[in-house]
């Protein structure tokens, strides 16, 4: 399929981080109310830092390479760092999407922002 880089497949035929945190610090759950597709990321925090980040994502080929490769890009980053992980960023570590699939990328950076949200508003007692 030459629609999509090898990145792209590769990361949506073995998806790396797959799965849920039993007892995460931070959920964020998108969805696109276009294309129907939903994507939820689960974050474990220690000090200021991303321990572990998981995923969840019903949807298209790439948005489940999307949250992979999210998961993977902020896996051990600060959560500032991690914050600024844009779709522009995502798009371009794997190798580039089609123009109809960008969409797909703001899915992931999105549920990582919020799950990252989620923590923060729970630790300030929100
Ligand atoms: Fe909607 Fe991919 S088609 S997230």
């Amino acid at each position: 399929m030459a629609f999509y880089s090898e990145k792209v497949m590769d990361h949506f035929q073995n998806p790396r981080n797959v799965g849920e945190i039993a007892d995460p610090d931070g959920v964020g759950e998108v969805g696109n109310p276009i294309c129907g597709d939903m994507m939820t990321f689960y974050i474990k925090v220690k000090g200021n830092v991303l321990e572990d980040v998981k995923f969840k994502t019903f949807g298209c080929g790439a948005a489940i390479a999307v949250s992979s490769i999210v998961a993977e890009m902020a896996k051990g980053k600060t959560l500032d760092e991690a914050k600024s992980i844009t779709n522009e960023m995502v798009a371009k570590e794997l190798g580039g999407l089609p123009p109809n699939k960008m969409h797909c990328s703001n899915l992931g950076a999105d549920a990582l922002r919020k799950a990252i949200d989620s923590y923060l508003a729970k630790k300030e007692g929100k």
